[in-house]
């Protein structure tokens, strides 16, 4: 499948899905990132792996509709066709999901319906949680809300920063992402009401870590 990437930032997961396609475990072909913000690490992580990049100031575009017009006509030129949000940090409209329907994936560091939003780590912190994690889902009007597809857990320790628990996050969103993107490759994605019905046998995960002192 040829996959459109949307980042926004440091790029971490963009970097392990383009890994993941070097590496044969992911059957796409990158063939967009696109950027809202200029010089973000994300755009040199694709440069460095040959993917075609683009940058889309959203400041260019007054309304949330007009940059995702913007943005669906960028995807489709480069024949996208399925859509990887990865720390993406713009709400998507009826726009987009339009254009790609049950083919936009987000990664989010939380169990959801867990701590949505900002911040999910610490809020998972602040409110004393014992176990969070990463959760693939797909992309719907509402934010951190989509079907889920895949979710990983990670327990949280009476020691943790914001920091050291959003690297042990980071760990099973790279894991989980590219696996769940295979996963809609395969055709193996199938979106039952609130569920998604994954066919055959899932992929190995990282086993949760749990009851952390
Ligand atoms: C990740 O934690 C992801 O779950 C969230 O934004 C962060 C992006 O990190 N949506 P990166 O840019 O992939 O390193």
């Amino acid at each position: 499948m040829r996959l459109g990437v949307l980042v926004s930032g440091r790029g971490s997961n963009l970097e392990a899905i383009l890994r993941a396609i070097a590496t044969g475990r992911l059957a796409c072909d990158a063939a967009l990132v696109v950027s809202n913000r200029p010089a973000v690490a994300a755009l040199e992580i694709a440069r460095t792996h040959g993917a075609p990049t683009l940058l889309l100031d959203h400041h260019q575009y007054p309304r949330r509709e007009q940059f995702d017009t913007a943005l669906v006509g960028a995807l489709r030129a480069a024949g996208v066709e399925l859509v990887a949000l990865a720390g993406f940090d713009r709400l998507v409209t009826s726009v987009l999901l339009d254009a790609f329907p049950e083919r936009i994936y987000n990664v989010h560091p939380a169990l959801l319906p867990a701590f949505k939003g900002l911040h999910a780590q610490r809020q998972a912190l602040d409110y004393g949680a014992r176990v969070t994690g990463a959760t693939v889902h797909l992309v719907d009007e509402h934010m951190d809300h989509g079907p889920i597809v895949l979710q990983g857990a990670v327990a949280i320790a009476h020691d943790d920063t914001e920091e050291t628990l959003t690297a042990r996050i980071l760990a099973v969103e790279h894991a989980i992402f590219p696996a769940a993107l295979q996963l809609c490759a395969e055709g193996r994605v199938r979106v039952v009401g609130r569920r998604v019905v994954v066919g055959g046998v899932l992929p190995p995960l990282p086993p949760p870590m749990l009851w952390l002192p």
